[in-house]
């Protein structure tokens, strides 16, 4: 069932379905979430076997902003290095998820077991109106993470959590994401910062706000959770999909002249670069030239060619930038499938 998110009485439905221990479907700047309160075991057990993900895989627990942002870190996390502190007053409420200590006794089925959690104080209005009623409720943080099933593309509108899940869950729409994919998420457990998943807030700006330099996850090992996000193949469309040069590209279209003519429609082609092919089976979308635009409409153009029946999706590598790093780690990881 959808429910206008901007509507004070869906919001209150929405929170007092999260209190009474079902699930919810609701927007975040990045993607939509598939949302159960943390605190609740039984709850937490419904996301993990909607989205046929394994139970050992950590999700990110959300906490309301303002006020609520200091008493739901409190409650979740044992401690805050220095460095986490000034993570959170850069960038939350916002794409920033940061894996803190976990306080022991408090949402261990929603970390999957690990002895850390991953918080998170998003942007976006719907979900700060819900995760505030729903604390008002006693529901001290809300675990959610993308409400797609395992392993594939993250939602960013509220049609695409319907054809995940169906009408019988309950969603908030608010919109199409204006971030488009997942928060970055930096590990604050091993004594310095370490990246786990680039988003769109940049390495650069995340090392300016936090004044040290992010480690990678091999350099500083940690007994590593096994964390569905950061699996190689992960946000793969039903089609196949290939990362290449604009040149490849062209020559693979030129190759391919016409033999496709009378088939139906079988390849995507998403690029920066203008490319030309004189058949009509060729689907072609433009990628964005910038980063945050091609970010924001990634998972939905990977969607609609699903939608469109193509077999193949040839995707333009994008540029090396570390502002593309984000959009670079979804299109690998979609093409390693
Ligand atoms: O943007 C987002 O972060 C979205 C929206 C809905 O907020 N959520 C999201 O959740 O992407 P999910 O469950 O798809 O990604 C959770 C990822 C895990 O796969 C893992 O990589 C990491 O977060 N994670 C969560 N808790 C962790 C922990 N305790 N230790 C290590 N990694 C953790
Ligand atoms: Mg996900």
């Amino acid at each position: 069932m959808l429910l206008d998110g901007r509507d004070s009485a869906a919001v209150q439905q929405a929170a007092q379905a999260l209190a009474d221990g079902a699930l919810l479907g609701l927007p975040t700047e990045t993607v939509y979430g598939l949302a159960a309160d943390a605190s609740s075991d039984a709850a937490v057990a419904k996301i993990f076997q909607a989205k046929g993900r394994p139970s050992d895989h950590p999700l990110i627990v959300h906490i309301a902003p303002g006020a609520g942002q200091a008493a739901g870190v409190a409650h979740f996390a044992s401690q805050v290095p220095a460095f986490a502190q000034k993570l959170m007053d850069a960038f939350w409420p916002g794409p920033l998820t940061l894996i803190l200590p976990r306080r022991d006794g408090v949402g261990a089925a929603a970390a999957g077991g690990q002895d850390s959690i991953g918080l998170r104080c998003p942007s976006h209005p719907v979900a700060q109106a819900v995760f505030r009623a729903a604390a008002a409720l006693g529901v001290a943080g809300v675990a959610a993470p993308s409400a797609n099933k395992f392993g594939r593309v993250s939602p960013t509108t509220a049609a695409h959590v319907q054809a995940e899940f169906g009408d019988d869950l309950l969603v908030l729409d608010g919109g199409a994401c204006t971030v488009g994919i997942e928060s970055a998420i930096v590990d604050c457990t091993r004594g310095a910062p370490v990246l786990l998943r680039p988003g769109n807030i940049s390495r650069t700006q995340i090392e300016q706000a936090c004044g040290q330099p992010l480690r990678s996850k091999e350099e500083l090992a940690a007994p590593d959770p096994r964390a569905s996000g950061t699996l190689e193949a992960h946000y793969a469309p039903s089609a196949k999909v290939r990362l290449m040069g604009a040149k490849a590209l062209q020559t693979a279209l030129d190759l391919l002249g016409q033999a496709l003519d009378g088939k139906p429609a079988s390849i995507g082609i998403y690029a920066r670069s203008l490319l030309q092919s004189r058949s009509a089976q060729v689907v072609y979308r433009r990628m964005p030239d910038d980063a945050e635009a091609a970010a924001q409409e990634l998972f939905a153009a990977l969607r609609q060619f699903d939608t469109q029946g193509v077999r193949l999706i040839w995707i333009e590598t994008p540029p090396d930038g570390p502002d593309w790093e984000g959009v670079r780690d979804r299109l690998q990881r979609a093409s390693v499938a």
